[in-house]
């Protein structure tokens, strides 16, 4: 039986900062945001935005009501959790009007949790073939003014429909992964912005690729031949191209400019996001699935997780027949196009707008989003969402 991605959906905040002007507002020269690191916009997510709102608003469009019907499980991988104990995926369950005879939970490990909650999800669907389990990937990346950090935030989400006989990508039964318990990048419970190490977390992102790759090379006696792309979790677009320039080995073949020409394409919604941390890999997989204007069907595609902390994971996809007739490339370009362009001043009022962990009520003015789904204030410690469908 195959088990894989049926539907797939990202939705991103209405504010983005333009890379050009942040370098300026920090002294450094654009080209080091757009060509050194890689990106050109970076999504900011307004005081209404939170994780739920994110997944929300990216699985609300894609569900209809028969999908809803036949979800009996939800994973939600984040590493932006809003509570200790109650999982961002039970308010999303609300949210969509779920089924109350689905499970609802969250999963943690930095950015790998989405593809955790992958594998999971694929397992669940053996056992039960007539269920879809809804897949949430939502994330904020916030490193903090003035970091070196700053230039890799982003905010947004991914939401993936799991399900047996799938329209869009199955996944493949063979995977490989590593575990290493090392210090990177990581965020205390009392910390709303990361700790990191950023030139190790670089190197650490590469070894565990080189690693799975060597892995899965030996596993299944393929070669970068055998797919037509490989796409990357991308904490910013230059990352998965110094990773896959380290597997190289024989110079550039066929295969290799094959690869590093999707690629580019892989990274275009990413270049306009920027970190979303467990959603990126999927955000650039839906970029290379979407702009892409002749994938071939039935053709193999890699993917790297990379969760810091860290996990790695390579794992492939076989494109189903049929499958852009189940992409939904002209909301995500809406989604992108009508996003605000903020000033750098405005980017970092926003960005200094935090929920309050007092406890005591705020209501936000919600009349300048228009997303579907948002946080309309916190009340007595509980937030309070609205959906306006
Ligand atoms: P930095 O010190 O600001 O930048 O940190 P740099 O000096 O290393 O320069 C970056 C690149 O720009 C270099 O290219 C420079 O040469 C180039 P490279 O040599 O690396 O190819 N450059 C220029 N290019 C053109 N024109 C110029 C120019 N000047 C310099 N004028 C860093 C960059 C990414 C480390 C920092 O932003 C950071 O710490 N970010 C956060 C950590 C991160 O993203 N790590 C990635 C791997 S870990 C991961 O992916 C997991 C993660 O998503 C979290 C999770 O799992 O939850 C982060």
């Amino acid at each position: 039986m195959k088990i894989g991605i049926d539907k797939i959906s990202f939705y991103s905040p209405h504010l983005y900062v333009d890379m050009n002007e942040l370098a300026v507002a920090r002294g450094d020269d654009p080209a080091k945001y757009t060509i050194g690191i890689g990106q050109d916009e970076m999504a900011l997510a307004p005081i209404t935005q939170d994780p739920v709102t994110l997944a929300a608003n990216a699985a609300e469009q894609m569900l209809t009501a028969d999908d809803k019907d036949a979800i009996d499980l939800v994973l939600f991988g984040t590493e932006t959790g809003i509570d200790h104990s109650k999982s961002a995926a039970v308010y999303v369950h609300g949210l969509l009007g779920l089924p109350p005879e689905a499970r609802a939970v969250e999963l943690k490990q930095a950015c790998y949790s989405g593809t955790a909650a992958i594998q999971l999800a694929k397992g669940h669907i053996a056992l039960n073939p007539d269920k879809k389990v809804l897949v949430l990937a939502s994330d904020i990346a916030r490193y903090g003014l003035k970091t070196s950090g700053e230039v890799t935030q982003g905010a947004g989400a991914v939401a993936i429909l799991m399900s047996a006989d799938p329209k869009v990508m199955e996944i493949e039964n063979v995977c490989t992964a590593k575990t290493d318990d090392i210090m990177d990048f990581w965020r205390p419970n009392y910390s709303d912005t990361a700790y990191v190490d950023g030139k190790y977390s670089n190197e650490k992102y590469i070894e565990f690729f080189s690693d799975v790759w060597h892995q899965y090379t030996e596993k299944t006696n393929r070669s970068l031949d055998d797919f037509e792309a490989l796409c990357f979790h991308l904490p910013y677009t230059k990352m998965g191209l110094k990773a896959m320039q380290s597997v190289f080995a024989d110079g550039m073949g066929d295969a290799e400019k094959r690869i590093l020409s999707n690629y580019q394409i892989s990274t275009t919604y990413n270049r306009r996001i920027g970190n979303v941390y467990t959603a990126s890999l999927y955000v650039s997989l839906l970029s290379l699935l979407e702009l892409h204007t002749s994938l071939p069907e039935g053709s193999r595609i890699g993917m790297y997780s990379y969760g810091s902390g860290a996990v790695g994971e390579f794992f492939t996809g076989i494109l189903q027949d049929g499958y852009r007739d189940h992409l939904c490339a002209e909301r995500h370009e809406h989604i992108l196009k009508q996003r605000e362009k903020v000033s750098v001043e405005t980017y970092e009022k926003v960005f200094s707008q935090t929920v309050p962990v007092d406890g005591s009520t705020k209501v936000f003015d919600e009349t300048t989003d228009p997303a579907p789904i948002y946080l309309s204030g916190i009340k007595e410690h509980m937030r309070q969402y609205v959906c306006r469908t």
